[in-house]
């Protein structure tokens, strides 16, 4: 079983103990004793297997289990020390074990909420809390079913609820930390790239697009979604004009995966200020970099990417010989793009398709009728990539994949979540079964270039309650904090950073670092053991553990956020700095 599935089979686990404690205790109170031993009983059991399932999360790294252990572990022992002898010992009444087993539930059910309202890291302030919900809960019950224990044993509940309550918010409610980035810093000023040798102009605005027959109301570079296709030869320099006509929360250009000077980088904020409607702002770059990336707003990024400002942006070593097509997927108001299209290439012509995933969720991508290879993930050529034949490739959100291949004499059709997106010729066949491809596998390996780390950085996935703003809000949380409370990754140049990322909430997190490309080392504590991966995205799915380097060589402030942009939205971004 995954990490994954442990840690979601745990948490169903924990809400049937809970709720056969809760009950238990309910069916005692109504004096109903078959059906209160009976849940008594599942709930013992289901604690049981509780201890089976933190265990094995305990050995997939201590990030998964802390809280269980800590804090969920003790209290739920005490609810069966304390209901489990009275409910055997209860011969005649079984109501007066009503509270001793709903002591137990709100035990488990605390244990519950820590998990999923604080995750990680647990900390004493946390637990604190826990037990005061819990003895306060119990002192409720017994007034509501008028079983009211001797004047001592209430007085001492109350003494410890109201202890633990008071040490608890004060360890937990810490003074507001300075934001974690000085927003009112100056913006570098732009590098000098050179005289501008390709020049284009994005002008962003509202615009009316008619996909599938459809018109949707977009926001759109140039009134299209994509935006135009910018392409260069290395070597270029590009001077983009960004223009707004209307968009009110502003917009700027992101050179997704191009690891551009800081000044470049267009995150309103951090290296700019957003572009408002009626202003414009020029980015000018050295185009060093071959391959597939793309661009898209990086203000009010999550509604304004899925509204349509994005678009492709490709740079060839060379002008362009055989067929090159991009392949940009997008869900547009429902509507997946791009729309199909079929176009018969000759036999023996060397094809290169650049497949790019623009959405906030993975996408599989299958190319049938032919071998092929993956040349390049992320703008990075592989090493000694081997032909693949009814092979699947999963691309993060953000990602890129470059399939090459040979046209061979028959038709080839490349699907995407088996809709049918590009073809040399009619081809009928099912995808759906085919295996998936594992990057970390693929291709040749070399020696990895550093053998030490200068620093290194753990950053653990969750969700948890934020409470630090105006309205409390359920977050997408790094190390239990959210943005703009998370620490920043500060380095200085030169360093060689190796940062750990830990998934232990349910979701995907597709993690996305600006300016700098990052080399797989590990995941799940396996080397990667294929070409080495240079990556700018890359799915990290629940319960997964990565770990990933790269050198500091590209000073100035950067986001390192989670490419689910909604996510990214809801806390999931911290910064990394040049000291
Ligand atoms: Cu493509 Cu900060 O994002
Ligand atoms: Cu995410």
């Amino acid at each position: 079983m995954t990490t994954g599935s442990l840690l979601a089979v745990d948490l169903v686990i924990a809400v049937l103990a809970a709720a056969g404690w809760l009950g238990a205790g309910g069916a005692s109170a109504a004096r109903r004793r078959p059906l209160a031993l009976g849940l008594a009983a599942l709930a013992l059991l289901a604690m049981l297997a509780r201890a089976v399932t933190v265990t094995a999360l305990a050995r997939a790294g201590w990030w998964f289990a802390a809280e269980k252990v800590l804090i969920a572990a003790p209290l739920s022992v005490a609810g069966v020390v304390v209901a489990g002898p009275r409910l055997l010992r209860a011969a005649g009444d079984v109501r007066a074990v009503a509270v001793p087993l709903l002591f137990a539930g709100y035990a488990a059910g605390a244990g519950l909420l820590v998990t999923v309202l604080h995750g990680y890291p647990a900390s004493a302030g946390v637990g604190l809390l826990a037990l005061a919900g819990v003895v306060a809960a119990t002192a409720v019950s017994w007034r509501v079913l008028g079983t009211r224990p001797s004047p001592t044993v209430s007085r001492a509940a109350v003494a410890v609820a109201v202890a633990a309550l008071v040490t608890g918010t004060g360890l937990t409610v810490t003074p507001e930390p300075a934001p974690a980035v000085p927003h009112d810093h100056q913006y570098r000023e732009a590098g000098t790239a050179g005289e501008p040798t390709r020049r284009f102009t994005l002008t962003a605005g509202t615009a009316t697009v008619t996909v599938a027959g459809r018109d949707v109301a977009a926001w759109a570079f140039n009134g299209q979604v994509p935006g135009p296709e910018l392409t260069a030869t290395v070597g270029d320099v590009l001077e983009v004009t960004l223009r707004n006509r209307d968009i009110g929360r502003g917009v700027t250009l992101h050179w997704h995966g191009y690891d551009v000077p800081n000044s470049q980088d267009g995150v309103p904020g951090v290296t700019q200020a957003a572009v408002l409607p009626g202003q414009e702002f020029v980015y000018r770059f050295r185009a060093d970099q071959v391959g597939t990336y793309w661009y898209h707003t990086h203000s009010a990024s999550d509604v304004g990417v899925r509204k349509g400002l994005y678009g492709v942006l490709v740079v060839r070593p060379a002008p362009v010989t055989g067929v090159d097509v991009t392949v940009p997927v997008h869900t547009l108001s429902g509507v997946s793009l791009p729309a199909a299209r079929t176009e018969p290439v000759q036999a023996g012509t060397p094809v290169r398709l650049r497949l790019i995933n623009t959405d906030s969720t993975t996408h599989r991508y299958a190319l049938a009728g032919t071998p092929f290879r993956v040349a390049a993930i992320d703008g990075y050529d592989l090493r000694g990539p081997t032909p693949l034949v009814d092979t699947a490739v999963l691309i993060p959100a953000g990602g890129r994949y470059d399939l090459v291949f040979t046209a061979p004499a028959t038709p080839v059709a490349l699907f995407v979540d088996g809709r049918q997106v590009y073809a040399t010729g009619p081809v009928s066949v099912a995808t759906d079964g085919w295996p998936v491809l594992d990057p970390l596998g693929y291709g040749v390996a070399a020696p990895a270039p550093w053998s030490r780390f200068d620093k290194t950085f753990t950053l653990v996935l969750d969700r948890g309650l934020d409470l630090r703003g105006l309205l409390p809000r359920y977050a997408h949380t790094v190390n239990g904090a959210a943005d703009p409370d998370i620490p920043p990754q500060v380095v200085r140049l030169g360093d060689v950073v190796r940062f750990t990322i830990v998934n232990r909430s349910q979701v995907v997190h597709p993690w996305h670092l600006h300016g700098h490309h990052v080399l797989v080392l590990t995941r799940d504590g396996r080397p990667a053991a294929g070409s080495p991966l240079w990556l700018d995205s890359f799915d990290v799915r629940p319960g997964e553990v990565w770990q990933v380097a790269f050198r500091a060589d590209n000073p100035g402030m950067w986001a390192n956020h989670c490419h689910n942009l909604a996510h990214a939205d809801a806390g999931m971004t911290l910064h990394l700095m040049y000291a």
